[in-house]
């Protein structure tokens, strides 16, 4: 009879907290999702010595030695195989590389096993892997080397010649370089794979590793924040099993197969998928890259049942030409970040009732957000559990003076719910910011000081969002001097550095600019010419073709007599960027970056054809 009434209670209760609402069962599920979580971080912090992310990698050995670890192109690895090759990989860069524990070895690698295998090498020595973008050349790859001081270069085979053009300089910084390959004849760069197989597969002594703990970083990840150049942010272990954990919150279980195609080097491929993967023991379907046209039929070959996602890639998907088969697969869950919402509901449809979950968060932010509801178009939804662990806030932005609205007293303002602001987050124990390798310049300028009160401190995303009545989250925009093309932030000055070593350009103004049907912007630059000369459209597109990997590429170009700036001398990118490419509404002359041919004067035929989307960018 007791029990009787406590029901009726429960359930009567469970009914009201329902009709006021309609999300309350999943509100829950989320939140004892993330109660779980935060019970075992508890129990990770306490153990003695540190348990890393390598030991639970070891304990999955341990406990499922044969089950498949990475399925790649015609090969598969079990957890056991994993464990013995990367201690081959360890023994060969220990005794060639000479390395040790806390030094920092830089891999310039693309997806392939050998990727997982240097990590898991690197995280057995206790060595900090550096993770290059292997799309950058020449000057933007020294500059990202040069962020974290590494000792040793380990390169893909497949990327020996963009490594024997910046080889001058390494061998000047004494890097050692080593190629993944079984012989090389090149002067300073030494193949890695016959030292691997001569190495022994024995297991390495957890006292290479002993002085690892929480704060000590484990990789670093390039990410350009919002401003400037490339920067390395530092993956702190703690960081590491933060985002680990985000596989388990969204819903993916240990007999999941996840299909791992973005790049290893991004925070999405490598925190999110590689390592929530060894968290929850998953087998990893890795890919070289993504390819429309291979997807579904990998998904099925391989019985794949989580996928991850950017936004361009779902609508890539959805592009596709359609078939029969497009529902005939075992994809219950996607999780990533970035899907339109008219995306959404056109995937749904096509591909049947998949699970998205809907992410958001920066490499090195502090703050995130999960649309664990499913709303289309959100980018989360607020919690009270979130909001307890983590303090953050929407702040009145000035987009033109590029600086935050202050009151009389000279403290930011919260916006009301529905409002666009800038997104901060309180720089806490508990939610941390570890800032960017040697450059405290840039860590600073992330900090937001004496925000709300004398003395507080926070983290600024440099994203604008808004949140509705019922808590859901959307995104804006993105303010300062990036922007996002195809998954990838595009520094604007990156880009102008390049554009102005270009005999005929004197000044230049990089920004990125929306294109209908496309999620992020383009990029686009509006230059100054020196006096008297004219477009040198050739060399300006072998330029940017050799030393801009593609989605850098300004696509549009804009020509002025004078640039634009603020009263302060900043140049206006808000403005420009909204007036676009249409030659009808802009009289300057436009450029535009034809595939594989250069830049051609824009007509309106081929601004119609991008806008009616056509031509596909
Ligand atoms: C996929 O699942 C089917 C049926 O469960 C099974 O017969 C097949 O061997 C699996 N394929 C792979 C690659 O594991």
């Amino acid at each position: 009879m007791f029990a009787y009434i406590i029901c009726t209670i429960f359930a009567g209760l469970a009914l009201l907290l329902y009709a006021r609402n309609p999300y309350f069962f999943k509100d829950l599920s989320y939140m004892i999702s993330v109660l779980k979580v935060v019970l075992r971080m508890g129990k990770i912090l306490r153990q003695k010595p540190f348990y890393s992310i390598l030991d639970a990698f070891l304990d999955k050995v341990a406990k499922q030695p044969h089950k498949k670890f990475i399925v790649f192109e015609e090969s598969s690895y079990t957890y056991s195989e994993a464990d013995r090759l990367s201690n081959k990989v360890a023994r060969a860069l220990r005794t060639h590389g000479r390395l040790q524990e806390g030094d920092t070895v830089a891999l310039f690698v693309g997806n392939e096993p050998h990727f997982v295998w240097l990590w898991l090498a690197l995280a057995k020595l206790g060595c900090v892997a550096s993770l290059l973008n292997h799309n950058i050349r020449s000057k933007s790859f020294l500059h990202c080397f040069s962020c974290c001081e590494a000792k040793v270069l380990v390169a893909g085979a497949d990327l020996r010649e963009a490594t024997e053009e910046v080889l001058p300089t390494l061998r000047e910084q004494g890097v050692q370089v080593f190629i993944l390959s079984d012989d090389c004849n090149v002067e300073g760069i030494e193949s890695l794979c016959d030292k691997i197989q001569q190495a022994s597969d024995e297991p390495l002594s957890p006292q290479l590793r002993i002085n690892i703990h929480l704060k000590s970083p484990a990789v670093y990840i390039y990410t350009s924040g919002t401003t400037g150049l490339p920067k390395a942010a530092v993956i702190k272990q703690e960081k590491i099993w933060m985002t680990s954990f985000l596989q388990f919150i969204v819903g993916v279980r240990s007999d999941d197969i996840l299909y791992l195609y973005l790049p290893l080097y991004h925070s999405a491929g490598f925190l999110m998928g590689l390592c929530g993967a060894i968290e929850n023991g998953i087998t990893v379907v890795l890919k070289r890259k993504f390819s429309a046209s291979h997807f579904w039929n990998d998904c099925r070959k391989y019985n794949v049942t989580v996928i991850q996602y950017i936004g361009e890639i779902m609508r890539y998907l959805c592009n596709t030409p359609k078939r029969d088969n497009d529902k005939d697969h075992k994809v219950r869950l996607a999780m990533g970040n970035g899907i339109r919402a008219d995306t959404w509901a056109h995937f749904l449809q096509r591909f049947g009732d998949i699970d998205i979950q809907e992410c958001y968060g920066a490499t090195e932010g502090n703050v995130g957000f999960i649309n664990y509801i499913g709303k289309i178009g959100a980018i989360g939804k607020e919690n009270l559990i979130h909001k307890m662990g983590c303090s953050y806030a929407l702040i009145k932005y000035d987009t033109e003076k590029e600086e935050p609205v202050k009151d009389p007293r000279g403290f930011c303002i919260e916006v009301s719910k529905g409002e666009t602001g800038l997104l901060i987050a309180k720089i806490t124990k508990r939610s941390p910011f570890s800032g960017y390798a040697k450059n405290s310049q840039q860590t600073e300028k992330k900090k937001l000081r004496d925000v709300f009160v004398k003395g507080d401190l926070y983290f600024n995303s440099g994203d604008l969002l808004m949140i509705d009545n019922e808590g859901f989250v959307f995104f804006q925009d993105r303010i300062g001097d990036t922007f996002r093309w195809k998954g990838e932030n595009v520094a604007t000055n990156e880009v102008a550095d390049h554009l102005l070593m270009v005999n005929c350009i004197e000044e230049a103004n990089v920004y990125g600019v929306k294109v209908p049907g496309n999620e992020g912007r383009i990029g686009m630059a509006a230059l100054k010419l020196r006096e008297n000369m004219d477009f040198d459209s050739k060399a300006t597109y072998q330029h940017v073709k050799n030393h801009l990997p593609s989605y850098a590429r300004p696509r549009f170009i804009r020509i002025q007599d004078a640039l634009v700036v603020t009263a302060t001398y900043k140049q206006m990118k808000g403005k420009l960027a909204e007036e676009g490419f249409n030659p009808a509404v802009i009289t300057d002359p436009l450029f535009y970056l034809e595939d594989n041919k250069g830049y051609v004067p824009m007509t309106q035929e081929i601004f119609n054809s991008i806008a009616e989307g056509r031509v596909r960018l």
